[in-house]
């Protein structure tokens, strides 16, 4: 099945969008999800027919910087390209601000050198009570 991809959040109210945020232990609802990406300066979806199957988003000041704080692609999906393509949109939406960041595992490093992106270094702080977004 084709695999497609957009930046319209309207299409949200037609696709299915169960399934991810794998192996969180408080995920968001599938509402709290919607609410996200709506809330989202850019997201980018990727979807097959009905069922969206991998999804980006990014936060931004509109002026210099953005951050890219999801990227999931659902694991019957995997290794298929759809993260690489979902990057190099959410690059492409994001190319007339200065600072664009993300935070990743070390092994995801390579992933995104391969994609334009440095090895930085960061901080961050988590609320685990918060996981969720309820
Ligand atoms: C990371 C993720 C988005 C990759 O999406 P994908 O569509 O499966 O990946 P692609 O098909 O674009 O790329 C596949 C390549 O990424 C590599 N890769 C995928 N996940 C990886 C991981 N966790 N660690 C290291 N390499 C990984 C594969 O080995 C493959 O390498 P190759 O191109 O050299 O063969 C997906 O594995 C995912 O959703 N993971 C869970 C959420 C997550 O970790 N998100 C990233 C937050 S920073």
């Amino acid at each position: 099945m084709l695999i497609q991809y957009s930046t319209n959040l309207d299409l949200l109210e037609k696709l299915n969008i169960e399934g991810f945020f794998v192996g969180w232990p408080s995920p968001p609802s599938s509402t709290v999800f919607r609410k996200l990406l709506e809330g989202s300066y850019k997201a980018v979806l990727a979807f097959e027919d009905h069922k969206l199957v991998g999804f980006v988003n990014s936060i931004s000041d509109g002026v210099l910087s953005a951050y890219i704080p999801l990227l999931e692609v659902l694991p019957t999906h995997h290794n298929k390209g759809i993260g690489k393509e979902l990057i190099k949109r959410i690059q492409k939406e994001l190319e007339h601000l200065y600072m664009v960041d993300l935070l990743c595992d070390q092994e995801l490093i390579s992933y995104y050198e391969k994609l334009g992106m440095m090895k930085a270094q960061g901080a961050c702080m988590r609320n685990y009570d918060r996981q969720s977004g309820n």
